[in-house]
């Protein structure tokens, strides 16, 4: 046999093992899935908590129809991402704010809280934002709509935005 022919043997060999494995991890072992894919979120606006529990510079973490939900104020806003990483899925409440940059407690992902925009890895996706309201002393959700996911938000009023590095 050719060289040539063993060495497209060889690369078609190793192609074929690649995608068997990537496959297999992706699949069967959920290695690398965003975490916040199949839940997405209430399409409907739905109450999740009472607008005099969440303080200024408060986070917490709630669920709107089996969606986990991290509610913040943050400088006078009043912010809505989905509280599991789409890294490992650790809860996001869990973990630690500092000017608008949110820490995953497991890996250290770190998000832009007013807008869920990844920062800083390993995570790879940014974490969905829902839209948030208050009304009649209720703080309400919905998943955001695509045009609403990619809308920026106003730089905040006071205060460092981001951490020092
Ligand atoms: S689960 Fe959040 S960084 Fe890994």
């Amino acid at each position: 046999m050719r060289s040539g022919t063993l060495l497209a043997f060889a690369g078609a060999t190793v192609l074929g093992f690649s995608g068997y494995l990537g496959g297999r991890m992706s699949y069967v072992r959920g290695v690398g899935v965003n975490q916040t894919a199949f839940d997405p979120g209430p399409p409907q606006s739905t109450a999740v908590l009472d607008s005099t529990e969440l303080g200024d510079e408060q986070l917490h973490g709630t669920d709107a129809e089996n969606a986990p939900v991290l509610l913040v104020r943050h400088y006078g806003g009043l912010h809505a991402i989905h509280n599991r990483c789409s890294h490992r899925g650790c809860l996001l409440s869990e973990g630690k704010l500092e000017g608008a940059v949110f820490t995953c407690p497991c890996q250290g992902s770190q998000f832009d809280v007013r807008v869920g925009t990844l920062v800083r890895g390993p995570a790879t996706a940014s974490q969905p934002r829902l839209d948030v309201r208050e009304t009649n002393g209720r703080i309400e959700v919905r998943t955001a709509t695509r045009a609403e996911q990619l809308r920026p938000e106003p730089p905040a009023i006071g205060g460092d935005m981001f951490p020092a590095a």
